[in-house]
């Protein structure tokens, strides 16, 4: 139906008859001339109907936003200080012979270019919001990433390997979305949180180097990078180290950003212990384009009198730490309000500070606080000594347990960096975390928990901590992070049975109830099981951070609302009683639909 692309005509084309087929977009009538901007996948082409072609011209009059046309035209130079320099057809016009209508359009609910549309009114359209320039740009360059990727995968051995969808439960830490067997009464597959037992599997099958564009879906509290159902890159290799695995995986991050955005990454990314990272950023996902870095003074405020840093210094657990803002003492009264709101996000109950009016007097006269008369001049020293403050310079301090602090201080460190330009010249800051602990202690329910999955190996000579001391196990797992966002991880696996049931006992899960969920796997160890490892990446995490957009939402076609909904479908839906009888299902009514 057509012999040219709009958006790829240009100057070469003058001359040439050509025949397009698209949307319109835009139509002005000038003092009887129509101008149509005719818009397909390569962009848009100005159509210009002239009224010495009355059919066409007669087509062009009825013409509304979004029909669908067929128009055969001549190109042509626009005439000088007409030249449109946004656009890459701008040089050239069309000068239509035919305009045929394929199809009309009722008006859309919101025309393209409106910056001001709700997110629900565009994910209620979604088939219209897709037609936006920035949609079709988010959507292609998730698919030249994830073909880069499968090219880098294949020219390395690796194979695409499909696993089920309909399966069981896969501990990710995520709650499970259910399907109920109509086979067998009241029974239920879960859906895959991660292919990982799978591809462990597979390993011990001896494909050796698998890999799977693979959906995963995990009903978890949503935020603006987390949708219930998203993309990892997975994958799995034999035979190979930790470093082995993360320098493959470092390179086709690194080529694929430079096929696809001609970025360059540095040539090796620079790796950070779990440690070092919760104490100098208070994250395992730091943002190191931001160059402020938290201070331990846990030790140095023991003893002081201001009860919310002794109290927080001295018990289990508890942290005092401070994050110095070089010049920040010009922050308002109304900013450092707003700051301490931020951090209660995070739990924490308040923001202490100091802000540094003359550093050789350390009491109320040099230092402008509300706690600095609670604190002794020895503490005070230590506090300036090892934030390396000087005067304008202001002191936050979080004081409570670690995880409050460390999270409070992580986020106030990146939101401050970034807002008032605490940032190094990296465009781009990718890094690795190594060593995290096997497992953290969930306080609630009073025991350990995987903090990477249990399938992960714990770190060469601690495996004995697994029965003695399981807070001091490290594991061979490791995050790949890109200017604070996490955008894969993974770890070396278990592979000899024994240690995986030692771990299994780490978690206190039975004997039986590894047995009976994870019986399958235990047995596949026993049948020589390579050593093997392997790392997934949230493919749409990665083109989110690329393409620059807000949310995930943006590079995802048909993506979930963070109520978990599908705003186009209305996804999901009640099903009819037939159904629910087939799959022995019956509903609990709520207290309200009760009392109806
Ligand atoms: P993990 O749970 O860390 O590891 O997931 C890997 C990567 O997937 C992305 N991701 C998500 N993206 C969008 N929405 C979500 N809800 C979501 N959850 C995770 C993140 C994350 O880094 N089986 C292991 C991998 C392995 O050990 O090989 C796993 O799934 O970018
Ligand atoms: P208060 O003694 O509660 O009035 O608090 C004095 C200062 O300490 C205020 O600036 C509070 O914001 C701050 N503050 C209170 N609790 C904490 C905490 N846990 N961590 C850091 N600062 C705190």
């Amino acid at each position: 139906m057509r012999t040219h692309f709009c958006g790829d005509l240009n100057k070469t084309h003058v001359d040439t008859e050509v025949k397009l087929c698209g949307w319109a977009h835009r139509r002005r009538d000038h003092g009887g001339v129509i101008f149509i901007d005719l818009r397909d996948k390569k962009g848009l082409a100005q159509i210009v109907i002239d009224p010495d072609t009355p059919e066409a011209f007669k087509a062009g009059e009825s013409i509304r936003n979004e029909f669908v046309l067929q128009v055969i035209c001549k190109v042509r130079l626009r005439p000088e200080g007409t030249v449109n320099k946004n656009l890459p057809s701008g040089e050239v016009e069309m000068l239509a012979s035919e305009v045929l209508i394929l199809n009309s359009s009722l008006t859309p609910p919101f025309m393209l270019d409106d910056e001001t549309i709700s997110e629900s009114v565009r994910l209620e359209s979604r088939y219209i919001d897709l037609r936006r320039d920035v949609m079709q740009k988010n959507l292609r360059l998730r698919y030249d990433i994830s073909k880069n990727f499968r090219n880098y995968l294949d020219k390395n051995d690796f194979m695409e390997i499909e696993t089920p969808i309909l399966t069981r439960s896969t501990p990710e830490g995520a709650r499970d979305y259910l399907v109920p067997s109509r086979v067998h009464q009241g029974e239920f597959f879960a859906l895959p949180q991660s292919p990982q037992l799978f591809k462990q599997m597979l390993m011990i099958s001896g494909f050796d180097r698998y890999f799977q564009i693979a959906r995963c879906f995990r009903d978890e509290d949503l935020r603006a990078d987390r949708q219930p159902e998203f993309t990892q890159l997975d994958i799995e290799l034999s035979f190979s180290s930790e470093n082995e695995i993360m320098q493959i995986n470092e390179g086709m991050i690194r080529q694929m950003f430079s096929d696809t955005m001609d970025i360059k990454l540095p040539n090796t990314f620079p790796q950070l212990t779990y440690a070092e990272a919760m104490n100098k950023y208070g994250s395992d996902k730091p943002d190191l384009r931001v160059i402020l870095e938290l201070v331990d003074l846990t030790e140095e405020l023991k003893k002081v009198e201001f009860k919310v840093f002794s109290s927080a210094a001295n018990m289990t657990n508890g942290r005092v730490a401070a994050l110095k803002i070089p010049g920040g003492s010009e922050l308002s009264r109304s900013e450092i309000d707003a700051y301490t709101e931020f951090v209660k996000i995070y739990g924490a109950r308040g923001l202490a500070y100091i802000k540094v009016n003359d550093i050789t007097q350390l009491d109320e006269n040099g230092l402008q606080s509300p706690i600095v008369k609670n604190i002794d001049v020895d503490a005070l020293k230590a506090i300036m000594d090892k934030t390396n403050a000087s005067n304008g310079d202001l002191i936050f301090f979080g004081a409570d347990k670690e995880k409050i602090v460390n999270e409070a201080l992580g986020a106030l460190r990146e939101k401050i960096g970034h807002d008032k330009g605490h940032v190094n010249d990296l465009i781009w800051a990718p890094l690795w975390i190594v060593d995290f602990p096997m497992f953290d202690f969930d306080e609630e329910n009073k025991r350990w928990n995987a903090l990477h999955h249990p399938f992960t190996a714990p770190k060469d000579g601690h495996e004995d901590l697994l029965d003695s001391d399981p807070g001091k196990c490290l594991s061979k797992a490791y995050d790949m992070v890109i200017n604070g966002s996490e955008v894969g991880g993974g770890s070396i696996r278990i592979h000899k049975s024994d240690v995986q049931s030692k771990v299994f006992k780490a978690l206190n899960i039975s004997k039986d109830e590894s047995a009976e969920k994870f019986g399958f796997l235990l047995e596949a160890l026993q049948y020589g099981a390579p050593p093997h490892g392997g790392i997934a990446f949230g493919l749409d995490r990665i083109v989110t951070l690329l393409a620059g957009a807000e949310s995930i939402r943006d590079v995802i076609a048909f993506p979930k609302t963070q109520k978990a909904q599908c705003l186009l479908t209305n996804a999901p839906n009640e099903v009819d009683d037939k159904q629910l009888r087939e799959l022995h299902i019956k509903k609990r009514l709520t207290a309200n639909q009760k009392n109806d």
